[in-house]
């Protein structure tokens, strides 16, 4: 089974200053574009937050209609798409619209879009780590005490996790400092507790990452937008970068496991036989 992960794009963000204009909507549809590209299909399509760039009825409108017009229906070759969201969303807005990408996991806390769907053998669990007003992330008690009920009834069963916050350490000192500030510890003990999570997927760092928790990788895609400037000197401002997107595309089968490839959205020649 293949899974694309496409994060961040920021649906109604129109510039990255007063010199740089930007499409988000033409980033996502080059992406879906993308997506559909690949044979064989991937299944799943994971959107891990920062849908919209400012919590706007109109721009969650606008991502659906996107979604609608760039992906076959699922079911119809297209894939199961699932979202969660991220500090630039507002969550119960976007699941109101977005209610197809983001059900009512059994369970959870009300006010918190966690999700949990399987698909082909494998249980897609998405958390929530947007605090409200607040660019950081966390994970509170009610939400690990669904993850750890969730996580038991998937007990022997493969599992992915996505979320927006990524719990890893950059070294990009401004976004670690909006990071996932709180429940990391106490994530990695739930994920080793159960010991079937194959990856955790998932954004907010506008940059191709990769680390670890609890003995599962965490892979970072970048966004369908604009990235961030890779400055790993302490305390350096944001900055943006025009780099090409790309999308994460992660092959998962029960006998190999999992692999993770990322795929630049713009095009390139070839290609070539060798
Ligand atoms: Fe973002």
């Amino acid at each position: 089974m293949l899974i694309a992960h496409l994060t961040d794009p920021h649906i109604g963000l129109t510039s990255l200053g007063p010199a740089v204009d930007i499409d988000p909507v033409d980033g996502l549809r080059r992406a879906l574009a993308h997506v559909r590209r690949f044979d064989p299909a991937p299944e799943v399509l994971l959107l891990s937050g920062d849908l919209v760039e400012a919590g706007r009825e109109q721009d969650y409108r606008t991502l659906a209609q996107v979604l609608a017009q760039e992906l076959p229906p699922h079911g119809a070759g297209g894939p199961r798409v699932l979202a969660v969201p991220g500090n630039h969303d507002r969550p119960v807005l976007a699941r109101r619209i977005l209610a197809e990408l983001m059900p009512q996991a059994a369970g959870a806390p009300p006010d918190q879009v966690c999700v949990h769907a399987e698909h082909g053998g494998l249980h897609f669990i998405g958390l929530d780590t947007v605090q409200p007003g607040q660019a950081h992330g966390a994970l509170g008690g009610a939400q690990l005490a669904w993850l750890q009920d969730t996580l038991l009834r998937c007990a022997g069963q493969p599992v992915l996790i996505f979320m927006h916050h990524p719990p890893l350490t950059s070294g990009v000192s401004a976004m670690d400092a909006c990071g996932l500030l709180r429940g990391r510890a106490e994530l990695a003990a739930l994920i080793v507790a159960h010991g079937g999570v194959q990856l955790i997927a998932a954004g907010h760092l506008h940059r191709p990452i990769l680390g670890a928790l609890g003995g599962v990788p965490v892979v970072v895609a970048p966004s369908t937008s604009h990235q961030l400037e890779l400055d790993l000197r302490p305390g350096a401002p944001l900055a943006c970068r025009l780099e090409p997107p790309m999308i994460g595309l992660y092959r998962w089968t029960p006998e190999d496991g999992m692999s993770c490839h990322f795929s630049h959205v713009t095009g390139f020649d070839g290609p070539f036989a060798i």
